[in-house]
């Protein structure tokens, strides 16, 4: 294609597939944009694990973006990653790179009036506490609950599926028992987990009358749009972002199960995810 040498790459990159949800998001920003998205599927779930690992796992990830697909920016679309390695995955490529934790606090205070917000994220984004953090940066309370049985869920395809819904309320009850407890009165509840946007409806659902639920995929994608903004010169950048996908490029990676990815993949992008290559980051 004529020019395509000029048109920037953009790595996205996720422990898993939930990461499409913010791949979509960029897309419909940047239509023109190449993009190559690499699931960690082999490493999946990071939720569970230390900082350490996590930092290793996602370093490996983001030089396979930069070094073997060319990318010339990285969305680490991973709350978990985003939490906990964002600075190693920094020192790691040497190109600008842009994780959700803080679009999503920055989103959360677009959206709360009464400043005090609840997220909920794997293990080891709350035990991280970033999104305390990035809230109290914004001015605001936050709460943070784990729940741990909502990536395997989603995993499974039991999005709407009443164990689904029966877990995702109990998760909520509890952490509207200990905001109260805390004198707490949340307005806001932030998905802080890539897997999480797929559970909307029935999260919606389960949160008390009043309570907004938002997740870090626009205000990541936005985010992105300026910190690549001068890159984005090289980029039409899409000024009404349409709900309808169209992508001129997208290469999808993953490191293990090819086929679950395919299948469920597109529930994630909202549209086919095409051929997905499988790479061997190694252990
Ligand atoms: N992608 C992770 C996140 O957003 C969820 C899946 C995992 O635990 O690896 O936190």
């Amino acid at each position: 294609v004529s020019g395509a040498a000029d048109i920037p790459t953009i790595g996205v990159f996720d422990s898993g597939f939930g990461g499409l949800t913010v791949l979509r998001a960029l897309v419909s920003r940047m239509p023109q944009a190449h993009f190559a998205f690499l699931g960690d599927t082999a490493r999946l779930p990071y939720g569970s694990k230390s900082r350490r690992t996590i930092a290793r796992y996602a370093a490996d990830s983001a030089q396979f973006l930069v070094r073997e697909q060319g990318a010339e920016f990285l969305v680490i679309a991973c709350n978990t990653a985003s939490a906990l390695a964002l600075d190693a995955i920094q020192d790691a490529v040497p190109v600008p790179v842009l994780g959700v934790i803080e679009p999503g606090a920055a989103a959360a205070k677009a959206a709360s009036r009464g400043g005090d917000v609840l997220v909920i994220a794997t293990d080891a984004t709350v035990q991280s506490h970033a999104y305390a953090s990035a809230c109290r940066a914004q001015a605001l309370r936050a709460l943070e609950k784990a729940c741990p049985l909502l990536v395997p869920l989603v995993e499974e395809g039991w999005t709407d599926h009443p164990v689904t819904a029966e877990v995702i309320r109990i998760y909520l009850d509890e952490l509207t028992q200990d905001a109260a407890s805390k004198g707490l009165h949340p307005d806001t509840l932030v998905l802080g987990c890539t897997h999480y946007p797929l559970l909307r409806s029935a999260i919606e659902r389960a949160v008390p009358t009043g309570v907004r639920v938002i997740d870090s995929a626009d205000a990541a994608a936005d985010a992105a749009v300026r910190l690549f903004g001068d890159g984005a010169d090289r980029i039409a950048v899409d000024p009404a972002p349409e709900s309808s996908l169209r992508c001129s490029s997208l290469r999808c990676f993953a490191t293990d199960s090819v086929e679950k990815f395919e299948r469920l993949g597109s529930r994630f992008l909202g549209c086919p995810v095409g051929k997905v290559e499988l790479v061997d980051l190694g252990g």
